[in-house]
């Protein structure tokens, strides 16, 4: 999907869904922001370094689109501390070891093909007892065979989930309702977990986001969101 497209919904909140779910998540486990080293890995347009650096961190941002990249350098202003690299998140070997205390990345993890190297990459940027918080597609519902499933009058009857097993690549129609497939990874709740304390950090906390009665408010369409979960959050530490 082009960078435009893919950014068009976007406010300084993300999108919806980040809105909703991710950022109330993210930022309460962060805890503090201020003063903070943060690297923003995969950082997209950077609306979540933006958030950070307001909030008086300095942003290291790294993604691999070239044109994200330039999306979001118009959208920071320079009295931001925030620096945009373009670079691969498996293998960030321009960036020194030990030079951050918090990480984030948000929705990318499920996008690596080498995402243990990703994982254990992140690990070497740490300080020690610094955390890695990351949020992807809940493994348990999002399969390359989940979705829902309707009666002839289009109401939903329930979230069906098929090969969860399945380690790799597939394809999905994303958004729904589009016409492009993205190539996307699936992975066991376990590899992740494997990959997580084999890369030497401990699982502090673990979070799938529900909505807020105010975001309810705001989006009543996501009361489906109770019926099972889309996204799970990681909060681990070196
Ligand atoms: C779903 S977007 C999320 C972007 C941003 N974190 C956000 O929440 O808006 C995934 C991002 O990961 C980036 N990406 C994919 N593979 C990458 C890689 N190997 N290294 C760095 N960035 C990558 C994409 O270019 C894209 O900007």
């Amino acid at each position: 999907m082009h960078a435009e497209q893919f950014t068009a919904s976007y406010t300084e909140q993300g999108d919806i869904h980040k809105e909703v779910f991710l950022n109330p998540t993210i930022l309460k486990m962060i805890e503090t922001i201020d003063n903070k080293k943060i690297l923003d890995a995969g950082c997209g347009e950077g609306y979540l370094s933006r958030i950070l650096a307001q909030s008086g961190a300095s942003v290291v941002a790294v993604d691999y689109s070239k044109k994200m990249l330039e999306i979001a350098e118009q959208k920071t202003s320079d009295n931001l501390k925030i620096t945009y690299h373009h670079g691969n998140c498996e293998n960030l070997d321009f960036l020194e070891e030990q030079s951050f205390n918090l990480i984030i990345s948000n929705m990318v993890i499920q996008d690596l093909e080498n995402y243990q190297e990703a994982i254990q990459e992140m690990h070497r940027l740490l300080v020690d007892g610094g955390c890695f918080i990351f949020s992807i597609l809940h493994p348990c519902f999002v399969t390359p065979e989940s979705g829902w499933v309707k009666n002839d009058d289009g109401e939903k009857i329930h979230w069906k989930v098929d090969k969860y097993f399945y380690e790799g690549v597939y394809e999905q129609v994303f958004p729904q309702g589009h016409k492009e497939k993205l190539l996307l990874f699936h992975r066991t709740l376990t590899s992740y977990f494997n990959a997580i304390t084999e890369a030497g950090f401990t699982l502090e906390g673990l979070v799938e986001p529900k909505p807020s009665e105010e975001m309810l408010k705001k989006y009543p369409s996501f009361e489906e969101d109770f019926r099972c979960s889309d996204f799970i959050v990681f909060k681990v530490r070196k």
